[in-house]
């Protein structure tokens, strides 16, 4: 049986103040950004034992640092597995990132604060997860550890079967093993805005329940009805059974988090030195579009709209993904309460009119190229996200101040890109296959000076 390793870093406390310097064009919400440095808040009472699922990903690390940061004791959990699928997929985060011991190592001597690493697999390895638990008796759970690329679940019967393997699978696991460990756990879950669908409830998407009138007239305010847009966003929908009926069951306290599509790479923490830098996905399958677009537009080669670019999505930056978290860990639900259901999202935004926003910022086209997805051409979205900001968020808007940061990191590691992997590689259906025949990999070139640099 494999052993739990924890890893213990030597203690090398300083204090210090965040590298990250603002420009003169600094816009409020970019203060607002990185005007925090490490150590932010410090309200004692609050403080709680924090396990993150999925602590090495793009969400859950910066969130962890966060989380530390505001001074909770986090242990991170992660098999490695978005590591190894870079290497299937033959592409790689466009910034390097560390190892999980180098990250720890290095966020141990900035902040002086400890933050342990664990390699579990939460879908395959339930007796030692149920250890863990009953081990660290953490306060709350934060559920990040799923594969997460709508396009990559799409691929092949392969990476279906596994999505939902893995995240059903996963989930799961995570409600019996609270349950075996008898440890009053708050779990916090990532779920996806994409469990909703895109403008069926017919106005605002409320907050996880939906009044509706059933037959014979009686009104009722059920789960909002489930529509999936791919493998992925299937799984969310399965998991939200789930919780519901862990919640019915056994008394679970679990938040589902419904989030929109995450832009930005760096926060405060993540700044404070280079070891620490968040990963950065740019490739058809994991580049999800507004980074996609800032990244195209740094290196000068042009957007790549799907369809007619109607498609309306919502956002949210990564500093307020952690932000957001934190405020779910100190407002947990009270055994016995329904699963609380949050939209975590800024706002919402048409694709098209974001590459419009991009493009004139630089000198770069936009190209529309056919929609490698099954899904409606053009759709209207409006989200409630009033239960975050009742809490106290402020959330980040897209700001373009804000782009520069995202632009400045990818100018940085241009030289790692690998543009024929900008364009997408997986495909909703064989009728989606067919009009998307026309891409080629190869079509997107840097220009000549990126070339060369790429080159070196
Ligand atoms: N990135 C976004 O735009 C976005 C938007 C909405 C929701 N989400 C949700 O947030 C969560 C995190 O997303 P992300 O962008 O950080 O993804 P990511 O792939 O970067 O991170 C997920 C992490 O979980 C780990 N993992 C996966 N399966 C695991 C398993 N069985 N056991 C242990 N570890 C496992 C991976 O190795 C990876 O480090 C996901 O659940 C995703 O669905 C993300």
């Amino acid at each position: 049986m494999k052993l739990l390793i924890f890893l213990s870093l030597v203690t090398s406390a300083h204090s210090f103040v965040p590298v990250l310097h603002l420009s003169a064009q600094s816009t409020p919400s970019r203060t607002k950004l990185f005007a925090e440095g490490a150590n932010g808040d410090s309200s004692a009472a609050s403080k709680k034992k924090v396990i993150v699922l999925g602590g090495d990903g793009f969400c859950g690390w910066p969130t962890s640092l966060y989380l530390s940061d505001q001074g909770h004791e986090v242990v991170i959990v992660d098999n490695l597995s978005r590591r190894n699928i870079d290497i299937e997929l033959g592409c790689d985060s466009l910034t390097p990132i560390r190892s999980p011991e180098v990250r720890c190592q290095a966020w141990k001597e900035v902040s002086g604060k400890e933050i342990r690493f664990v390699n579990l697999d939460v879908a395959k390895e339930y007796d030692l997860l149920v250890d863990l638990i009953k081990q660290e008796k953490p306060d709350s759970i934060v559920h990040f550890a799923e594969q997460r690329a709508a396009p990559y679940s799409m691929k092949s019967a392969k990476t279906k079967r596994y999505t939902v393997d893995n995240n059903v699978g996963g989930s799961n696991n995570l409600c019996c093993a609270v349950i075996d460990s008898e440890v009053d756990a708050h779990i916090i879950h990532l779920g996806t805005m994409g469990v909703y669908g895109y403008g069926t409830s017919g106005g605002e998407i409320p907050e996880g329940y939906i009044d509706v009138t059933l037959p014979g007239g009686r009104d009722a305010n059920i789960l909002h009805p489930a529509h999936p847009g791919s493998v992925y966003h299937a799984t969310k929908c399965l998991d939200a059974l789930l919780w519901q009926f862990y919640q019915k069951n056994d008394q679970l306290r679990i938040t589902d988090l419904h989030q929109g599509i995450v832009w930005g790479t760096n926060t405060p923490q993540t700044a404070l030195d280079e070891r620490l830098i968040n990963r950065f996905d740019y490739d058809g399958d994991y580049g999800t579009v507004l980074n996609r677009f800032l990244m195209q537009a740094a290196m000068g080669v042009p957007l790549t709209v799907y369809g007619t670019g109607g498609q309306t999505r919502a956002f949210i930056h990564i500093s307020d993904t952690a932000r957001c978290i934190d405020l779910a860990i100190s407002n947990p639900p009270t055994a016995g309460d329904r699963v609380e259901i949050f939209n975590q999202v800024a706002e919402t935004r048409r694709v098209r009119d974001i590459a419009e926003l991009v493009a004139s910022m630089t000198d770069v086209e936009v190209n529309f190229i056919p929609n490698p997805r099954q899904e409606a051409a053009e759709n209207d979205l409006d989200v409630a996200n009033r239960k975050f900001c009742n809490l106290g968020l402020d959330p980040i808007t897209l700001d373009t101040g804000l782009f520069d940061e995202v632009t400045e990191i990818v100018k940085k590691y241009k030289s790692r890109c690998d543009p024929t992997k900008i364009l997408p590689a997986s495909f909703w259906n064989k009728k989606r296959a067919e009009e998307c025949a026309s891409i080629d990999p190869k079509s997107i070139q840097l220009k000549k000076d990126e070339a060369e640099v790429a080159k070196a």
